[in-house]
């Protein structure tokens, strides 16, 4: 039975700590939190559960194997590797770090110390974005020519980080598991309304090997929530409606294919278009599983453990998501300035 411990019971602490006392195999022991209404919350909840404090407390009790950190981003890194070289797995909160050096260390630590390091990447463990990742393997869709996000909303705004590092992580971090294709540079622009808070809304594009782009729409300063990915494909399409309750994922056999040679520019407007097939054909919807992607996580978190397996949102996925978030901002601070990011995928 694995010991966890979690630091962070704000919003999504509670989410972990539900998940991990469901979860098999694993059994909640100590909730850290310097919060004293966190605490109190945790408390009412848990009874029999240590709260404390001090993270280091929970850090340095014997019973806890591994820790779960759910504090904000700018804190990550410092949690993480005193947990780290007291020998607990760790699982950290997306973005796994507040820059790519930090998630580099991180790796190294778990690497030389034989731990888990998992991000809580929580769409890659979703039915729908599993399902995207099995058409998008078994060629579904063809070849990739876009992916199209919007993720808007009234959002929370984060002190610590800007739209970009608390939205677009999640699309990042889809693109990075269920399309596998590495950018190869980025362009953001973006903009802060309110006085004293970071950016709160951003648009980027990224340029994708294989001639692929993704734009990412991202706003906490919008009047309705949005979810919805658009992923073209030279086969099919699909529309992810992550609002939607059931029927998340559509997929569409419409496109557009062309036959003979329509680089050529001395032929005629016509000819042109006779060459030009639209495809209007069936729309089907995937069923997908409907347990919580969290519960699935966490469950995974502890299989990596038991099993020495590498997890599916390794550190490695982790540190690629944190190389993306940086690059975007940097672009960003540059007005859409293009920012190259070529051979990341190799490099972690
Ligand atoms: N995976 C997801 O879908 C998802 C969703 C929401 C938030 N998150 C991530 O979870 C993390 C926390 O976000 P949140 O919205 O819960 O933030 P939050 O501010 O609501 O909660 C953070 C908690 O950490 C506590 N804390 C801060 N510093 C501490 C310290 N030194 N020791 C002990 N406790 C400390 C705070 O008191 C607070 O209770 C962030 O990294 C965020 O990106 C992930």
């Amino acid at each position: 039975m694995i010991g966890i411990g979690i630091i962070g019971y704000g919003y999504w602490g509670p989410n972990l700590a539900r998940c991990a006392t469901e979860a098999g195999g694993c059994r909640v022991v100590s909730i850290a939190d310097q919060s004293p209404a966190a605490r109190a919350r945790a408390s009412v909840r848990y009874g029999s559960v240590d709260v404390v404090e001090d993270w280091k407390t929970l850090v340095a009790d014997p019973r806890v194997d591994a820790v779960i950190i759910a504090t904000p981003t700018r804190i990550h890194f410092d949690l993480a590797l005193a947990a780290l070289k007291a020998g607990k797995h760790v699982l950290v909160e997306k973005p796994m770090a507040a820059t790519s050096r930090e998630a580099s260390i991180l790796i190294e630590e778990a690497e030389k110390r034989g731990l888990i390091l998992m991000v809580d990447h929580t769409f890659v463990y979703t039915g729908a974005v599993q399902k995207i990742k099995e058409l998008v393997v078994a060629g579904v869709i063809g070849d990739c020519y876009y992916y199209d996000s919007t993720r808007i909303n009234l959002g929370l705004f984060q002190r610590d980080v800007n739209v970009i590092w608390d939205l677009a992580v999640h699309d990042l971090a889809i693109l990075d598991f269920a399309l596998g294709i590495s950018p190869i540079a980025v362009s953001a622009t973006g903009a802060g309304h309110i006085k004293g808070s970071p950016e709160n809304m951003a648009h980027i594009t990224f340029y994708l090997d294989g001639g692929a782009t993704a734009h990412l729409n991202v706003n906490w300063l919008a009047p309705v929530k949005i979810r919805r990915t658009l992923i073209g494909g030279s086969r099919r399409m699909i529309v992810y409606d992550d609002v939607e309750p059931s029927e998340k994922v559509k997929v569409y056999d419409r496109g557009v294919d062309h036959d003979g040679d329509v680089e050529n520019s001395e032929q005629r407007e016509d000819v042109y278009r006779m060459l030009l097939n639209y495809r209007m054909g069936d729309v089907w919807t995937p069923q997908l599983p409907v347990k919580e992607a969290l519960l699935s996580e966490i469950e995974h978190f502890v299989e990596c453990i038991g099993q020495r397996m590498s997890p599916l949102t390794s550190g490695a996925s982790g540190l690629r998501v944190v190389t993306m978030l940086e690059a975007a901002s940097q672009s960003l601070r540059q007005r859409g300035h293009p920012v190259e990011l070529t051979g990341m995928r190799q490099a972690s």
